[in-house]
């Protein structure tokens, strides 16, 4: 099972599908943005160690991720990261069948780290090596806490960097059928925090404030609700900004309230007509937003009406985690592929090109 080194192209190399199966391990790296992860996965489903060392401290007092400084903390955290996730799975590298590492999207600096100590690790070990899309590997997570989930599967994908609404037929096979003309949602509610003076990530900090706020204090815009399945969160965040300038008095925890219903509110409403519109039997979430309890509670209670069942994964599964790049790694090695040692990192890798 060694994969093809190609020294001038990034061809997918190919493995011998059927040397891959339930004992299969895969060790995961994740270094796109803020967090230094890796796991030890087996046949794409039994999560054997995730480790996650998140950097939240060393870029909270700059209000957001500095890139140069994500790049150092994994350059210093990775090798002991590693060392735990092994150590944790009970295994040495002897066991490791291939190296999955995040190639895209993400910092460049930051995922340079991951790949250059997969691809390292990978050749040193003979075995192949995967590059893998974060966001395809978004969806792996909540198959990884909910494996029986039935297709067709509606994800609803709402991160820091993206929102995207994604029809998956099958493990294999996934289609992004809307998703953000602007701001991300997370990148919303950071915004929003920020304006607000609240901590960062601003995220958690507005689902907090939200629990005392009255969220019909202020009826903020949904923009494009009934316009295709496309989001905007840009008019969302000015008119935050516009009502607490009028209105200085305001009371922070209803706008924070406000804010969350109305995103959620366009988020669930888009996410019900998708799941229609594709004859979904599944509704999934995941990425760092689908923490949000509101949006859970409220996704649940819209699975309900629809008659579909609904993925709320853990928390570990919905933020960065390297689990999801080994699950995601496996799938695509039981898919007979795997990536040349000269593949490099894309920080602008969509869903659906490129690496699949
Ligand atoms: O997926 P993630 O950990 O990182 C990437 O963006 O890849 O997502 C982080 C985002 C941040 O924007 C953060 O504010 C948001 O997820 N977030 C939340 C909550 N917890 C994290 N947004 C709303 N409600 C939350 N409880
Ligand atoms: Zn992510």
């Amino acid at each position: 099972m060694t994969a093809t080194v190609n020294t001038t192209t990034v061809e997918t190399a190919r493995v011998d599908a059927a040397t891959i199966d339930a004992s299969t391990i895969v060790l995961g790296i994740e270094t796109s943005c803020d967090e230094t992860a890796v796991a030890v996965v087996m046949g794409g489903t039994d999560v054997l160690s995730s480790v996650v060392s998140s950097q939240l401290d060393e870029h909270s007092r700059f209000g957001g991720v500095v890139p140069e400084i994500a790049s150092r903390a994994h350059l210093e955290s990775l090798p002991h990261v590693t060392a735990e996730a092994l150590e944790r799975a009970r295994i040495d590298y002897s066991r490791v069948d291939a190296v999955a590492a995040t190639v895209g999207p993400g910092l460049v600096g930051a995922l340079l780290v991951g790949v250059s100590a997969a691809k390292t690790t990978a050749l040193a070990l003979d075995v192949p090596f995967v590059g893998v899309n974060h966001l395809e590997a978004h969806l792996y997570a909540a198959l990884l806490d909910e494996p029986r989930a039935e297709f067709p599967l509606l994800f609803v994908l709402v991160s820091g960097g993206h929102t995207l609404l994604v029809e998956m037929r099958d493990t294999h096979s996934y289609r992004v059928i809307g998703q953000t003309i602007d701001d991300a949602a997370g990148e919303a509610f950071d915004k929003a925090a920020r304006f607000l003076g609240l901590p960062f990530p601003g995220g958690p900090a507005i689902d907090k404030a939200a629990l005392r706020g009255n969220e019909r204090a202020i009826n903020f815009p949904r923009a494009m609700l009934n316009d295709g399945l496309d989001v905007s969160f840009s008019g969302l965040k000015t008119a935050v900004i516009n009502h607490v300038r009028a209105n200085p008095q305001v009371a922070t925890d209803d706008v924070a309230a406000s804010f969350q219903r109305a995103v959620v509110d366009v988020l669930v409403h888009k996410a019900r007509r998708a799941a229609r519109d594709v004859g979904a039997r599944t509704i999934a979430l995941g990425g760092g937003v689908a923490a949000n309890s509101l949006l859970r509670r409220e996704l649940a209670a819209a699975g309900a009406t629809e008659g579909l069942a609904v993925v709320l994964p853990s928390r570990e599964m919905c933020t960065d985690n390297a689990a999801m790049i080994a699950s995601a790694g496996w799938y695509r090695l039981a898919r007979g592929e795997s990536s040349t040692l000269d593949a490099g990192a894309n920080p602008n890798l969509k869903l659906g090109t490129g690496q699949r």
